[in-house]
């Protein structure tokens, strides 16, 4: 059979101060009327049902994501004690499939993307689901580089692998997680390298193979979660478990060292939306190029991205700025520093 995991331990610094650890941006709703989560879940419509989908979350957000998902059955909406990147989260979710079905196929797939042409995608990843299902596999699903991005992870695309869905698999002839911007530009320009996704599929047992050769610490990891998950004993198991490990990326764990990693060469539309200009790309834009949610007058100026649904924003002669009016707080930033809300967020942190 076929199952999903999604990670959504997201910890809500790059929407503040809309997103905050209580409500990250999965549970935000964006770019389209459902959380990203929910939509994450009804893009597998025909693929995998949500019976059939597990989430992977942080504990303090269990209740919140099961309330954004209450299709996804409330006892398959899990939580780890504390974040311990996306390795731990993968073996967690490995283990809950390897309960219900040592030999099941499972794609891992994130939280918080925008993604279109959905038959397209759903074809990528069934053809990636059936490579898997017959062989010891590591899938990964690549996207077009647009841009020399530093935020993604790039795959060199190898020998040609199989045709599935009409989607072209490659054998992966390297894997380099988040480059500097002149090796990402060197990339892009050779068109031999696509964008990390953050979407895999493998079956239970390559996944285990896997870990058994590079983090043997995570292969324990599943099998003492996926005999905790029959048990009915779950939450104390990670509670015991997970102060021990490790804090990795599945990029860094896996992907960047073994052989048998299969990249399908996505086609389909795929946004990271990492920060509050991306969401230009998604909501209209008036003729002056202002990007407005919510109520904005502007007199001059242009360029601007205004989220402000519970009161009026007024900009004169404003540039190229984003102005957020959320939960009590008012952010205004030249749009070209809005990475750096991260880092205001860790101030005020040090600061409670
Ligand atoms: N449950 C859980 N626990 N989920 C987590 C954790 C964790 O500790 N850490 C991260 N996640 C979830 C995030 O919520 C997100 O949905 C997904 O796992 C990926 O984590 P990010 O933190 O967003 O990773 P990244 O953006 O730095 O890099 C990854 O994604 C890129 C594509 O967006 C890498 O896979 C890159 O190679 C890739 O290009
Ligand atoms: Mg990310």
């Amino acid at each position: 059979e076929r199952y999903a995991v999604i990670m959504a331990g997201g910890k809500g610094e790059r929407f503040w101060p809309l997103s905050t650890s209580q409500h990250p941006k999965q549970l935000l709703s964006l770019v389209g009327k459902r959380p990203f989560l929910a939509q994450a879940v009804e893009r597998l419509e025909g693929l995998v049902p949500p019976e059939r989908v597990w989430v992977v979350t942080n504990r303090d957000l269990v209740d919140a994501t099961r309330a954004a998902v209450p299709e996804v059955p409330a006892e398959q909406i899990v939580g780890e004690p504390m974040g311990r990147d996306t390795a731990a989260a993968v073996a967690c979710g490995g283990a809950l499939i390897k309960a219900r079905d040592p030999d099941g196929v499972f794609c891992i797939l994130t939280a918080d993307h925008v993604i279109g042409d959905l038959p397209l995608f759903r074809s990528t990843l069934r053809g990636a689901m059936d490579l898997a299902a017959g062989e010891d596999l590591l899938l990964t699903i690549g996207i077009e580089p647009s841009e020399p991005s530093t935020g993604f992870g790039y795959i060199e695309a190898g020998e040609p692998y199989a045709e599935r869905e009409g989607v072209s698999f490659h054998r992966a002839a390297r894997f380099v997680e988040k480059p500097d911007r002149a090796t990402a530009g060197e990339y892009c320009a050779s068109g031999r390298y696509c964008w990390n996704s953050g979407m895999f599929v493998w079956s239970v047992p390559a996944l285990q193979r896997a870990f058994d050769e590079y983090r043997p610490q995570l292969s324990g990891l599943m099998d003492e979660l996926s005999a905790a998950a029959e048990a009915g004993t779950l939450d104390e198991a990670m509670a015991r478990t997970y102060p021990e490990l490790e804090k990795i990326s599945i990029d860094y764990a896996l992907m960047e060292k073994a052989s048998n990693i299969v990249m399908a060469r996505g086609t389909f539309a795929w946004d990271d939306v990492g920060s509050w200009p991306a969401v230009r790309n998604h909501w209209a834009a008036d003729e002056a190029g202002n990007t407005v949610q919510g109520t904005c007058e502007t007199l001059d100026g242009g360029g601007n991205i205004v989220y402000s649904p519970d009161r009026l924003t007024a900009l004169i002669g404003m540039e190229d700025t984003v102005v957020v009016q959320a939960e009590g707080v008012t952010l205004v930033c030249p749009r070209d520093r809005a990475q750096d809300v991260k880092k205001l967020v860790g101030k005020l942190r040090e600061k409670q």
